[in-house]
């Protein structure tokens, strides 16, 4: 029997990147894993992938900002398959601008994606969730604890999920519900990547702020994810774990000089 056979893993923001690695990592380990993310395409294309892996999959096309059809696609995963185990909430969206020149819309669709969009997840899944046993993993960033230039929007929105996380940590673990967030460093071919680290120079000068001397990948994040909601951290909740190879003990120092090598 495979390890994760008989669980239920609904990832919002689980079709690229990061998150996929995570839904990847339980379809390969034998749970059934729902996806969700506002791209038909890529919906059907994460659902074609996990299914390859072996798993029973499937995908909703929503926007987290929509708390009726983040409820909807929740309702239809516990009505399919019953008491959900693993939540993880990951969707976001970010990108490089001067606090000056980012519009109050601009900053509010960070928000509303990142910060909104986890208490609509987290809100949502709460009634179908197996109590005790079941597990809640926000995807953060180093950014939520670290002042990080031309991120203002980001800065503020994972910092708000950091308390997100601690307070439901506290509100549900009487019910047997841990609340936990990862904060990964610079993890290789992804989105985030891509849009924080445009330019070759960039991307040199991160790799140098990384204390491990390499970019995380896909399994590191997946791996801890894994490990952040099994039996095995049982006694683990409220804790925002950073998975970076030492990337944050730098400080906003190091990341300044990174971010500011654009
Ligand atoms: P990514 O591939 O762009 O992943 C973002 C996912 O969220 C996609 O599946 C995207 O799909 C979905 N999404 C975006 N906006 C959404 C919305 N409004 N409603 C529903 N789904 C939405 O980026 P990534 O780099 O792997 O990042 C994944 C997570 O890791 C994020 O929480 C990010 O902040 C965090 N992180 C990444 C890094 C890094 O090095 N990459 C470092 C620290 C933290 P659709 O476009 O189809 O909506
Ligand atoms: N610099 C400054 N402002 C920007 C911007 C940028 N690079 N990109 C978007 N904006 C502004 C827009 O101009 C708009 O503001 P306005 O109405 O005042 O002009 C506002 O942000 C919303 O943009 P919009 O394109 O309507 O938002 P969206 O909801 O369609 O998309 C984003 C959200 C902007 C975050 C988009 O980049 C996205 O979908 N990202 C998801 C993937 C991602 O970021 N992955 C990495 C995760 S770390």
């Amino acid at each position: 029997m495979k390890r994760e056979e008989g669980r239920t893993i609904f990832v919002a923001g689980g079709t690229s990147g990061i998150n996929l690695g995570i839904a990847e990592a339980y379809a390969a380990a034998g749970a059934r894993v729902a996806v969700l993310s506002r791209s038909p395409d890529k919906v059907e294309a994460a659902v074609a992938r996990l299914k390859s892996l072996g798993a029973a999959a499937q995908g909703f096309a929503a926007d987290v900002r929509d708390y009726d059809a983040v409820a909807a696609a929740l309702d239809v995963v516990a009505s399919d398959w019953g008491l959900i185990d693993v939540v993880v909430s990951g969707a976001a969206g970010n990108f490089l601008a001067p606090a000056e020149k980012l519009s109050a819309n601009a900053f509010k669709t960070v928000i509303d994606i990142d910060l909104l969009g986890t208490f609509n997840v987290v809100r949502a899944a709460h009634q179908h969730l197996r109590k005790p046993g079941a597990a809640v993993l926000n995807i953060t960033a180093p950014q939520s604890w670290l002042p990080t230039p031309y991120q203002a929007h980001a800065c503020a929105a994972k910092a708000g999920i950091d308390q997100l996380t601690r307070t439901l940590a506290m509100e549900w673990g009487s019910a047997g519900v841990r609340v936990n967030a990862i904060a990964p460093g610079p993890i290789a071919d992804t989105e985030g990547i891509r849009r924080l680290a445009p330019t070759a120079a960039v991307e040199k000068a991160m790799l140098a702020s990384v204390p491990c001397g390499r970019y995380g990948n896909k399994l590191d994040i997946a791996r801890a994810a894994m490990w952040l909601c099994s039996e095995d951290a049982s006694y683990i909740t409220g804790v925002i774990l950073p998975v970076d190879g030492g990337w944050s003990l730098g400080g906003s120092g190091a990341m300044m000089a990174a971010v500011s090598a654009t």
